[in-house]
């Protein structure tokens, strides 16, 4: 298959074609949040096992690892498509051991992980023998997909495939109707390729998708219009007559795969919403099954050598900050060009698994609430346990609003011991001894189930601990 390229016209217009990307990248999560869910009778069944697993290891694997320079190198540096290619030559990975990734994985306490299998740059890591792009034909001669799935099974963590249908290496993404065989090429590329992943790699739990649909990055997903690149949001999308057809392309799909679950980065309906970034973790929502995922260092997703690494705290709190809400985390690494994860990265994943070993039942098979999250810090339940998570512990009493079920009994997981005193306007929880600074856990037994209490907003906080709140996690 032969591939042009598409050169800019200005360096102008290059640098304000990647402002307008970088300004949608910012928008993105608001678009997605948009798409529709699902709604049929089996939903809610097929995503059981999700929503109490809480915690993936998202892998971001690629050519790009090779310049080190995050899996965007290629478009930010406005790298020529043959130029690029070349990588494919140097793609060794001799130490590629996804054994050791899958145990990675299960000592972080993570119950699925997401591996990319195709970037926006083009390059499948698994074998298409319809591309000539491929790991199966770069100096690896691997499929690394079936390593990887065959080694994340053995481990019994879900599977879940990531893949861009959007291709930089076609101009007939950036203008469809302008380039039509080669937005068709794409597309064909897109449906074979779904098609082989859900084909040849056994049962797949989660297709990851990005950049298809309308989002930011989607079909068309950007005009020239007056003189400037702007963005197609959901509503004004792309007009011309052409489609991914995802439809045909899920359909597809789900008859292969009958209990995939899939984000909502197509046009068809979504199991799950995603929201993107440190900055994103966003409200408490116990209405649709919803995912954060963020990078474990430096902000992006393809390797980048000595990037600042979130610390075993950090990522705790993160990771309690997101159940809290209600949602999921998806926690990326970004492996070396020889495909061993970061060290520190891995160090970090195994001191977090330590501490779910110890806590994880106020994380695992929980649900956010009933207390909303507030100043103290966030509230997780599971049947007639409520879990405190108190992320700013004062050292005072911390004063809730009431409960409307009896609490029979109260105690500290973290050390020291909680006192509770329940009135009909108050719960008053006091702790002595020396509180756990990055989360103090107090289970309350209740008589009676939490499921059916209605989310309680806690008066006590100036304003919701979102995004900005949750930064000085
Ligand atoms: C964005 C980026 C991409 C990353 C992904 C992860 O869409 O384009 O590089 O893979 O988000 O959520």
């Amino acid at each position: 298959m032969k591939l042009r390229y598409l050169r800019w016209p200005t360096p102008v217009i290059r640098a304000s074609f990647a402002f307008a990307l970088l300004v949608l990248a910012i928008a993105a999560s608001v678009a997605w949040a948009q798409a529709p869910m699902v709604t049929d009778d089996g939903a809610a069944a097929r995503i059981a096992w999700w929503r109490d697993a809480k915690f993936g290891l998202f892998i971001h694997w690629g050519l790009y690892a090779i310049p080190g320079r995050g899996e965007w190198v290629q478009w930010n540096e406005q790298i020529p498509v043959d130029e690029y290619a070349k990588l494919a030559s140097q793609f060794i990975a001799d130490k590629f051991d996804a054994d050791a990734w899958a145990a990675t994985a299960k000592a972080a306490g993570m119950k699925y992980t997401v591996m990319v299998t195709r970037h926006h740059d083009g390059f499948a890591m698994f074998d298409d023998p319809g591309s000539d792009f491929t790991a199966m034909k770069s100096a690896a001669h691997r499929d690394f997909v079936a390593a990887y799935v065959t080694a994340a099974r053995k481990a019994g963590l879900r599977i879940g495939l990531y893949y861009s249908p959007l291709d930089w290496r076609f101009p007939g993404y950036y203008f469809p109707d302008l380039y039509r065989p080669s937005a068709i090429q794409m597309r064909d590329q897109y449906h074979r390729q779904l098609n082989e992943l859900a084909s040849n790699y056994g049962k797949i739990d989660i297709l990851w998708f990005d950049g298809g649909g309308e989002s930011w990055l989607g079909f068309g997903g950007v005009q020239f219009k007056g003189g400037q690149w702007s963005g197609r949001t959901r509503g004004q999308s792309y007009s011309g007559s052409f489609s991914w057809q995802d439809d045909q392309a899920i359909a597809n799909l789900k008859k292969l795969q009958p209990s995939v679950i899939i984000n909502n980065r197509t046009d068809a309906p979504a199991d799950f919403r995603d929201r993107e970034g440190d900055k994103a973790l966003g409200d408490f929502d116990n209405q649709h099954p919803w995912e954060l995922c963020t990078t474990m260092a430096g902000g992006v997703w393809g390797y980048k050598p000595n990037a600042k690494v979130k610390t075993r705290d950090e990522t705790i709190r993160l990771l309690v900050s997101v159940v809290g809400r209600d949602g999921n985390l998806l926690l990326n690494v970004g492996p070396r060009p020889d495909g061993q994860i970061d060290p520190e990265q891995a160090q970090v994943l195994r001191d977090v698994g330590d501490w779910l070993k110890l806590y994880g039942q106020s994380i695992y098979a929980t649900r956010g609430g009933p207390y909303l999250p507030g100043d103290f810090g966030v509230s997780t339940f599971h049947d007639k346990t409520v879990y405190l998570h108190i992320l700013h512990a004062t050292g005072k009493t911390l004063s809730l609003p009431a409960l409307p079920a009896k609490i029979l009994s109260c105690s500290s997981l973290t050390g020291g011991d909680a006192n509770c005193t329940q009135t009909g306007t108050s719960v008053e929880v006091t702790l002595s001894g020396n509180p756990d600074t990055v989360d103090t856990i107090v289970a309350l037994t209740l008589a009676s189930p939490a499921t059916g209490i209605n989310p309680i907003a806690t008066p006590l906080a100036t304003k919701p601990v979102s995004a900005a709140g949750a930064s000085g996690l």
